[in-house]
């Protein structure tokens, strides 16, 4: 037994128990509108901050002081400033970098342990509609900002010919599309194109269909209750998946779908959390992440269901690639990428 690393991992280990303990602080922060009150990053008092946000000023207090010995706030003689750059991650709903909404996900793992124990006792299933509520509200907030920030800007136009189609009236499928933040924001910047998103979990379907009204284009963007092997019609111009291809049982019998679906000359869009082709490359912080997230979600969904490939949400282009030609699409390319995402095309 070595002392020192002894040492070391018990410091890695507080590091990670103290980061456990402040991303419920997150959460708390922002249902409570704290961080959002605290965005000016001006100075405040824990007695201002409570009058402003109507909550109990000596827990104000105590979560400051977590938050400022978390390095997520500056304090100065008992006032507190919530910086530029940690208001842009916690405080600014609509910045690109924005996280608060997200750490939702990670509240969802602790509610969800029981089932899990359960799914690794037995068959490994657990569908994404038996997690805990947080889960799909946690989801749409992880990824909304990546799609407002990359989507419309750098991962269409970095697929051949999509960008010329959206414009002059494409059809567009959003299979396994959640809560529609996808099929939102393409809608948002393609007026003469026509989405539908598809996906199996009945609660996704109506807040997507309440999304779309919210965002304006209930006229051009329209949610069905539909599994990625069932929804209709053979004249896609863009079939996307956005972060669930590696959810679903059988990604070779969806994307197999999606080939049938496709007209003879349409793109999928492939985006899929970023990772390496094998586990010593993915020995990074996403790595650990998506791993860990993928034990409690995606692997499990897949295992509900039918095939039960178990992809994981470190699947990695090459896998990736194999999924799509066995399913006989002929073009299999790397788009373009985020330190969050792969952004891949396929074509027949
Ligand atoms: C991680 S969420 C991503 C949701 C959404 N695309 C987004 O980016 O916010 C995965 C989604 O895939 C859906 N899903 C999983 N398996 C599916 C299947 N076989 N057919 C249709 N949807 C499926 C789930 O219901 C869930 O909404």
């Amino acid at each position: 037994m070595d002392e020192a690393k002894l040492n070391d991992f018990m410091g890695k280990l507080v590091s990670d128990m103290g980061g456990a303990a402040m991303l419920a602080s997150v959460i708390l922060g922002d249902e409570l509108g704290l961080y959002r009150a605290m965005a000016d990053s001006q100075l405040t008092t824990p007695e201002a901050l409570a009058a402003k946000t109507g909550c109990n000023p000596r827990l104000v207090r105590e979560w400051l002081n977590a938050n400022a010995a978390s390095g997520y706030m500056e304090h100065h003689d008992g006032q507190f400033r919530l910086p530029e750059e940690q208001a842009m991650a916690l405080g600014i709903e609509d910045s690109p970098v924005y996280a608060a909404g997200g750490a939702s996900v990670i509240a969802a793992l602790f509610h969800d342990k029981d089932k899990l124990v359960a799914a690794m006792r037995g068959d490994g299933a657990l569908a994404w509609g038996d997690h805990h509520p947080c889960m799909f509200g946690g989801t749409e907030r992880f990824f909304r900002p990546g799609y407002r920030t990359h989507l419309v800007a750098s991962w269409l136009p970095a697929l051949d010919g999509v960008v010329e189609k959206l414009k002059a009236g494409a059809k567009v499928a959003d299979i396994g599309c959640g809560h529609g933040a996808s099929t939102v924001v393409m809608a948002q910047a393609f007026p003469a194109s026509r989405f539908v998103g598809f996906d199996y979990h009945a609660p996704s379907i109506s807040t997507a269909t309440q999304r779309a009204q919210e965002g304006g284009v209930a006229d051009r963007a329209s949610f069905t209750l539909g599994t990625a092997k069932d929804y209709p019609d053979n004249d896609y111009d863009l079939i996307c998946y956005f972060d669930c291809l590696h959810d679903m049982g059988d990604p070779v019998g969806a994307a197999k779908h999606a080939y049938q679906a496709l007209k003879a000359d349409g793109t999928v869009l492939l985006v899929e959390p970023f990772a390496n082709d094998t586990l010593d490359e993915n020995m990074n912080p996403v790595g650990r992440l998506f791993y860990a997230a993928s034990t409690f979600i995606c692997t499990p969904n897949s295992l509900s269901q039918e095939v039960g490939l178990g992809l994981g949400a470190q699947a990695g282009e090459a896998r990736l690639r194999k999924v799509f030609t066995e399913a006989g699409f002929s073009r299999f390319r790397r788009a373009a990428e985020t330190p969050f995402n792969l952004i891949l095309e396929a074509r027949k």
